[in-house]
């Protein structure tokens, strides 16, 4: 069993929603611990170097544009196989395929407006993390 970490961020459609508690509720009952939290509204530039892997893909513009309109909250989760158990938690990235029992799945109808982003790999997440963490991302006012 190794113990990681992986970065979350619930996206503006929840946190609109009124959904951060609830959310975050789910990975503590689990077992998760929020090793970091943070909330930020994300700037352009904090937006691409998220998603940089994503650059040029056609929803790309789109996505950057959702992620910076309102505020989001990220949290670093440490727990056995966190990458994989968290993935596993979400769903899949679209709302609509997402199985009920899925956080994805139980609160999301979009594949853009899709609740919440998880890494997929512990490369991602310390790189995910050292952008949502740098204060060149600025806490939300
Ligand atoms: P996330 O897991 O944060 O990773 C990349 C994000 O891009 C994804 O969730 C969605 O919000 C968005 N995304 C992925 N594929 C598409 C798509 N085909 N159309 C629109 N948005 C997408």
């Amino acid at each position: 069993m190794s113990v990681e970490r992986t970065l979350i961020v619930i996206k503006p459609d929840a946190v609109k929603r009124g959904l951060i508690g609830e959310i975050l509720a789910r990975f503590e009952r689990k077992g998760f611990k929020i090793a970091r939290l943070k909330m930020l509204k994300m700037s352009r530039e904090c937006a691409e170097r998220f998603y940089d892997v994503h650059r040029g893909k056609h929803f790309f513009e789109s996505l950057v544009e959702f992620m910076t309109s309102t505020p989001v909250v990220a949290a670093v989760l440490e727990g056995p196989n966190a990458i994989e158990v968290v993935r596993l938690m979400i769903g899949p990235t679209d709302g609509r395929r997402a199985p009920p029992g899925t956080i994805r799945g139980d609160y999301a109808l979009d594949i853009q407006e899709n609740t919440i982003h998880a890494s997929d790999s512990p490369e991602r997440a310390a790189f995910e993390e050292s952008v949502i963490f740098d204060p060149k991302c600025p806490e939300s006012e």
